[in-house]
Order: structure tokens, then C-alpha cells, then sequence
């Protein structure tokens, strides 16, 4: 196969070299070396990237450098800051960079300059979100969009609930009406503004709702439109000077550095919007100039694909130990399982290893008493990121010191495990789970772009090793054409009897 990682020479060593470590304990790598975490963990201003708790030694973490080097993870990278259109599939650039100021001020798509059309739409955030929050009559704002144009602002407004100084917002995703009915109840036309955030404006869900919420209202002129169909949103009543333009070149679930964060910004305010993007940059310029050997997003998509394609774990387990980061798990479900859930390389051709593991997470420590069991002694081994945050953002210095004290004791336990053999044999804890561990010096909104562009970069680099298209995702298509057909009651002859039967009891 052309281009395939896994007829690499750097990829059968690994295969070489996992056998090696097949029967190794985590536990005698730390014996064997006191200065285990010294040699595996990295920092950088305000995060600390700890890899020390993984089946791995220098000699894997050469192995994975010498793979991500042979992948040309480098080369791919200077394509996407370039504004090379990597996502072939829909003849797109991929610079969702260039919304915090990370490529060249020259660069050019499609005869626009991107600086210059990123620093208008600031512009007119700036302003939009000024003139909301000054507004005293508006206590509401409901953003109405799905996927990409939903959770990205969703997870930086719940997370920087302590900087929240503005009008509430809501965020209205799913088609379900019991979801608009509960949030219109409390609210009055006159007090609320929406945002329909959607790049196509043709989604089914977010145009269902906002034809319901424009019903409610009266009339659209209380509403903002974020999208690169300008027309659609005309056409659908919103003022001209309340729409704010998307690009191809910003893919749906990177957009949230886009206008898509307006109801950040009018949550939080321009200013910390801003933060939001210098802590991106900050992330922007650790991922292009750090050597591949020593480069956090680099390492930490590695150590993903050591444990996919080598060792044949199948999921992979995010923990953030802060309530106000409860929705990230979501996001990053999305940012990985979108992208990079492909088995079509880039080539067009069906792959032969496998791409992303199943994603999910929970804050800590509600995961603890939820599904960490299975963690610990399941029969399965599934890998964590611990993400822990130093300075706690409150005054309940207790409650900090027992919610950081039990992430601390959740990766030992999963590494170490029990090794004085148990009175009962149910008490077994093998150890030998890997897990990284990410401290964040405290939750604002220069840390938490940072945190998002750390996982942003991750993904790209699996992407790439794994010779796949990131950046499309056809494989939401077909359901959305079937129920669009199941609505008009249009069934093909190719239906199945099952949807027949039971669109038929539904209708009965
Ligand atoms: O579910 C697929 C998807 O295309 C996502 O990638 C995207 O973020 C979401 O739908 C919403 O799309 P739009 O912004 O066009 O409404």
C-alpha cells in the first residue's frame, strides 16, 4: 500500500520492540531508574506533560520519534500552517492556526488574505459582544448549533465559569424539542438574543431550531448568524450587520477560535476571548519549534498510536480533575472520533492498522465511583490522561488538596497496582495501566486555549501517522440523507424491514 505507515521499516521495530516490553512492569522501570519522571515528563510555561507512567523506555520513545519522522509529521505540519489544502477530500486548507495569529500575515486563500479577514471578524466580535454586554435588557443569549458549532464555545464558556460576567448563555444542539421547550419557558423575546452558529446553515437540527426559536421571537431581528452560507442566513431574516462570516479553511470542530466563540465573548468578555487565543498561540508555537523528540502534541499522539497499533487497546480514557472542565471529555470525543475515526487512507485505499480508539471521560473524581473499576481491574487495559489544575480558582483549599490528592492516587494506583500478593484473590490489582498526567498552573482563559490547542495538535499528528484525512467526515453523510428520507415517508426500495416496521408502529 502507498503511503502506509505499517509497511515502514520504523513500524515493524516497534512491532519488534513491543515484545520486548510485553512482560515489563512499570513498577521495575521506576526501580531501575530514579529518575524516571526527570527523564519523562516536559514542561513548558504553565503546563507540565508527565509520561512517566507509560510501558515504554527511551528506547520506545526513539522508536516513536523515529516513526513520527518517517511519517514526515514535520512536513505535514508546514503544509498546514502554510495553507496547503491537506483536507483533499473537500479541497480545503486547514488554518484554523491562522485564528490566533499562527501563520504567515502574507498568506492568501482563494485571493483573500487570511490575517487580514481573522483580524476583521475580531473586529466585529469585539464590537457585537461589547454591545450585548452593554445592553442591560439582554440577560439571555441562546446559541443554536450542533457538533462543531456547538461544543467548542460550549466547553470554554462552562470552563471559564469563573470569568462569566455577562448575559446567561444557553446552548441549544439537539433537534429534541423537549430541549428548545425547556430552555424558551424561561425566557422573554425582548431579553434574548440568538446566535445560529452552523457554516453550511443547512443542518437539519440547528435550522429546525432556529425556525422554532424565530416563531417564539416574533421575528429574526434579534438574531446573529455565524456561517459561511451568508446568503442562507439573509434569506433566513437575520440583519445584515449581525452575520459574521465563517471560511471553508475552518473546520467545524476547530472552529471555536472563530466567530464561533462570539457567545464566549460576550460571556467572558473580548478581552478574555483574546487570552483564549494568545494561550492557542502559545501551544501554535510549542508544536512547530519543539524538536519532534521533546514536542508535548507529538509525544502525547505517539504514546496513542504505541497503544492502538502495538499493543491493540482499543479506548482511550480522559479524566480532567476540575468540575468546570466536565464538558471536555465531549470535546475531545469529537476533536478525535470525527477525525480521526477513518479507515480510508489518504491514498483512497482501505487501511490495514487501526485509527482512533473509542474516547470517553468523566471529571474526577465523579469518575472514581462510576466506571474507574473497570479501569483498575478490568480485563482491558485502557490508557488515561490525568489533567489536574495547581491553583484551585476558589478559597476551598481543603476541597482542592482532596480532588488533586485523588488524581495523584488514581495513576499511582493503575501503575503501581497491589504487589504483595492479596489475602483474597478478588483484592488483585495488577498495575501496569498507563496513564499521563497534565498540570495545568490554573483554569483561565490563557491555560485553557493552550489545554485546546495541545489536543487539537494531537489529533493532527495521529492523523497523519495514520495516513488518513482528518479534517472531512463523510462518515456522518449517510445517516443524514436516511433521515431525511425517513421524514418524507420517501423509502427506497433498499429500506430494511425492520425501519419500515417500526416507522410504521411510530405513525400508527
Ligand atoms: O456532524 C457533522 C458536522 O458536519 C460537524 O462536523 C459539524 O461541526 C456539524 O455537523 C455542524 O455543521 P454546521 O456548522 O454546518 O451546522
Amino acid at each position: 500500500m502507498s503511503n502506509s505507515p505499517s509497511a515502514l521499516k520504523e513500524w515493524a521495530a516497534l512491532q519488534t520492540h513491543v515484545e520486548a516490553l510485553r512482560d515489563v512492569h512499570m513498577r521495575d522501570l521506576f526501580r531501575d531508574d530514579k529518575n524516571r519522571f526527570h527523564n519523562f515528563h516536559f514542561e513548558m510555561d504553565g503546563l507540565i506533560f508527565d509520561f512517566s507512567r507509560h510501558r515504554a523506555t527511551i528506547e520506545t520513545i526513539k522508536l516513536l520519534g523515529s516513526l513520527a519522522k518517517a511519517c514526515d509529521i514535520e512536513g505535514w505540519r508546514t503544509k498546514m500552517f502554510m495553507g496547503e489544502k491537506i483536507n483533499v477530500t473537500e479541497d480545503r486548507a486547514v488554518l484554523h492556526p491562522a485564528l490566533r495569529g499562527s501563520c504567515s500575515p502574507s498568506l492568501t486563500i482563494d485571493g483573500e488574505n487570511v490575517a487580514e479577514f481573522v483580524n476583521k471578524t475580531l473586529a466585529q466580535m469585539e464590537s457585537i459582544s461589547k454591545k450585548i454586554r452593554s445592553d442591560k435588557k439582554i440577560t439571555d443569549v441562546v446559541n443554536i448549533g450542533i457538533g462543531g458549532s456547538d461544543l467548542g464555545a460550549r466547553i470554554v464558556y462552562e470552563t471559564l465559569y469563573n470569568f462569566q460576567d455577562g448575559p446567561r448563555v444557553h446552548f441549544l444542539s439537539n433537534v429534541d424539542g423537549a430541549r428548545i421547550s425547556g430552555i424558551l419557558k424561561h425566557l422573554k423575546p425582548d431579553s434574548t438574543i440568538f446566535i445560529t452558529t452552523s457554516k453550511t446553515f443547512t443542518t437539519m437540527e440547528t435550522m429546525t431550531n432556529a425556525e422554532t426559536a424565530k416563531q417564539w421571537a416574533g421575528s429574526a431581528k434579534n438574531f446573529y448568524a455565524v456561517t459561511s452560507n451568508i446568503h442562507a442566513a439573509k434569506k433566513f431574516g437575520v440583519p445584515e450587520d449581525h452575520i459574521l462570516p465563517m471560511r471553508d479553511w475552518i473546520g467545524g470542530r476547530v472552529s471555536l477560535w472563530s466567530a464561533a466563540g462570539l457567545p464566549v465573548a460576550i460571556a467572558v468578555g473580548f478581552d478574555n476571548f483574546k487570552k483564549l487565543l494568545s494561550g492557542a498561540k502559545a501551544m501554535d508555537d510549542h508544536f512547530l519549534h519543539a524538536p519532534m523528540v521533546s514536542n508535548i502534541p507529538v509525544m502525547m499522539a505517539m504514546l496513542g498510536v504505541w497503544y492502538r497499533n502495538f499493543w491493540d487497546w482499543n479506548a482511550h480514557v480522559v479524566l480532567p480533575y476540575a468540575h468546570n472542565l466536565r464538558k471536555f471529555p465531549a470535546f475531545i470525543q469529537q476533536l478525535d472520533m470525527e477525525s480521526n475515526g477513518k479507515s480510508i487512507s489518504r491514498d483512497g485505499e482501505m487501511i490495514d492498522y487501526k485509527t482512533a480508539p473509542a474516547l470517553f471521560g468523566e471529571t474526577g473524581t465523579n469518575a472514581q465511583h462510576a466506571f474507574m473499576q473497570m479501569l483498575h481491574q478490568g480485563v482491558d487495559i485502557l490508557p488515561v490522561d490525568f489533567i489536574i489544575v495547581k491553583e484551585p480558582g476558589h478559597e476551598l483549599e481543603d476541597h482542592h488538596k482532596k480532588l488533586n490528592a485523588n488524581a495523584l492516587a488514581q495513576a499511582q494506583a493503575l501503575m503501581q497496582g497491589r504487589e504483595k500478593a492479596p489475602a483474597a484473590a478478588y483484592k488483585t490489582f495488577e498495575g501496569n495501566r498507563p496513564s499521563s498526567t497534565l498540570v495545568l498552573d490554573r483554569l483561565d482563559p490563557w491555560h485553557l486555549g493552550l489545554l485546546l490547542a495541545l489536543y487539537e495538535h494531537k489529533m493532527f499528528v495521529q492523523g497523519i501517522i495514520w495516513n488518513i484525512n482528518s479534517f472531512d467526515q463523510w462518515g456522518v453523510e449517510l445517516g443524514k440523507t436516511l433521515a431525511n428520507e425517513i421524514l418524507g415517508a420517501d423509502t427506497a426500495e433498499s429500506t430494511d424491514q425492520t425501519t419500515l416496521a417500526l416507522m410504521r408502529r411510530l405513525h400508527e
